[in-house]
């Protein structure tokens, strides 16, 4: 039989969480996990039994229902929470929705509704984390996405790990890491993931590489993102020509919906194949005079080689760096905006990149990251925003009249 559905019931009133409790008792899909008494106690329940679905009392001594709520929603984006509130509380609605709740409940209920609410923001939500399947045929194929610049330590895998997360996570999507800084690349350990294979292993195998079946060397990051890691050793880096990096491009861009290369900082062979078989290069520069010089020249050579203004797009990553130059004064130097800003922040990206963890994930609301999922945006040319499922977004309306 399938998995039930784990319900965590959360009210002050130890009757009312009882008579929950019966509501739902002989249902073969739904299974009550525990029950807390207080807003406290909920989250340290939630922390610990990972329910699907939370039913939260809104009035109840020391923190409400709506804080805990709020930080729920932001620590396990997987539970769903469903408010109760009485008549009369319709403002609480409105907060509620924004604070992350999935749905509510006007007490009393009925146990009809009660399990209907329950079952169907689960529903929901398993649809809303399934990966969207991508077919190349359709019209818009799979895009290349490669992150460079002629300087090394100004950011490219910081960004293209977070920028890979960050679309996987907004457009549910598949995204594939690609590795292509085959001497000494770190995008394996940005993400904390043991490749299974290398770039040097599939370029060793030219029937999968023909074939386009690439699948065996690419190991698996999250739901949404893999990653294709460079070879385990500097001297390997050879065995990784530029036609093989083509290869793998082509094969991957017919599988997945963004590819997104990072890059070693020179103008070799296969990194002007990892440009040219772009869709959109991201070169990143940061305040520093010889950086800007060297970006300035990195422009230019683009410029030489046909590539339009609309495929390459230029981000300044550690900007408001102490005694950097004026942002203004370096676009009109680079004739060109910046297409992203992000901030300089040691805080959030160090201990990411030190654990492995993407800061999109650990710190999604930092404005670092805030960035990347505008740049996500922008690449995706997607609408931004939470989205709330429809039904309860009318049924609140007409609620609230
Ligand atoms: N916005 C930022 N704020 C603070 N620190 C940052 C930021 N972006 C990158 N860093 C730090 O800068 C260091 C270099 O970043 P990263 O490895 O991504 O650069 P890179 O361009 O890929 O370097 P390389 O050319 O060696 O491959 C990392 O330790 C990272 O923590
Ligand atoms: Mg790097």
């Amino acid at each position: 039989m399938a998995t039930k559905i784990k319900v965590l019931i959360v009210d002050d009133v130890a009757a009312t969480r009882e008579n929950i409790g019966k509501l739902m008792a002989f249902d073969q899909e739904i299974t009550a996990v525990g029950q807390a008494a207080s807003a406290e106690e909920a989250i340290a329940k939630a922390r610990e039994l990972q329910p699907d679905v939370i039913l939260m009392d809104i009035n109840m001594p020391g923190m409400d229902g709506l804080a805990a709520t709020a930080l729920l929603s932001g620590e396990l984006p997987n539970v769903c929470v469903i408010i109760m509130s009485v008549q009369g509380e319709q403002e609480y609605l409105r907060r509620a929705m924004l604070a992350g709740a999935k749905d509510y409940l006007i007490k009393p209920f009925s146990g009809d509704e009660l399990r209907q609410a329950v079952k169907q923001v689960y529903a929901s939500e398993q649809n809303r984390r399934k990966v969207i399947p991508f077919d190349a045929r359709q019209p818009e194929a799979g895009k290349v996405i490669t992150v460079f610049s002629t300087k090394g330590g100004v950011g490219k895998t910081t960004i293209a790990t977070n920028l890979a997360v960050a679309l996987g996570t907004r457009t549910r999507q598949k995204v594939c890491v690609v590795d292509a800084d085959l001497t000494f690349g770190d995008v394996s350990l940005f993400l904390n993931v043991l490749p299974r294979a290398t770039a040097a292993d599939l370029a060793a195998d030219g029937d999968a590489l023909e074939s386009g079946q690439v699948g065996d060397y690419l190991t698996r990051y999250n739901d949404y993102v893999d990653v294709l890691a460079a070879p385990l050793r500097p001297e390997q880096a050879e065995l990784v020509t530029a036609a093989h990096l083509g290869s793998m491009l082509k094969a991957l861009r017919a599988v997945y919906r963004y590819v997104i290369v990072d890059t070693a900082p020179s103008f070799s062979e296969t990194m002007l194949t990892a440009l040219d078989e772009a869709d959109h290069v991201l070169v990143v520069s940061s305040l520093d005079l010889p950086t800007i010089k060297n970006v300035k020249l990195c422009l230019e050579i683009m410029d030489s080689l046909a590539y339009s203004g609309d495929k390459v797009k230029l981000v300044l990553n550690r900007a408001s760096g102490e005694g950097g130059m004026d942002v203004r004064e370096v676009e009109e130097s680079l004739r060109r905006p910046f297409a992203a800003v992000l901030p300089s922040d040691g805080k959030v990206v160090m201990p990411s990149v030190n654990r492995g963890i993407p800061f999109v994930v650990t710190n999604p609301e930092a404005a670092v990251s805030q960035g990347l999922f505008n740049l996500a945006k922008n690449i995706a040319g997607e609408a931004e925003g939470r989205e709330e499922p429809r039904g309860v977004v009318h049924r609140l309306k007409r609620l609230l009249g």
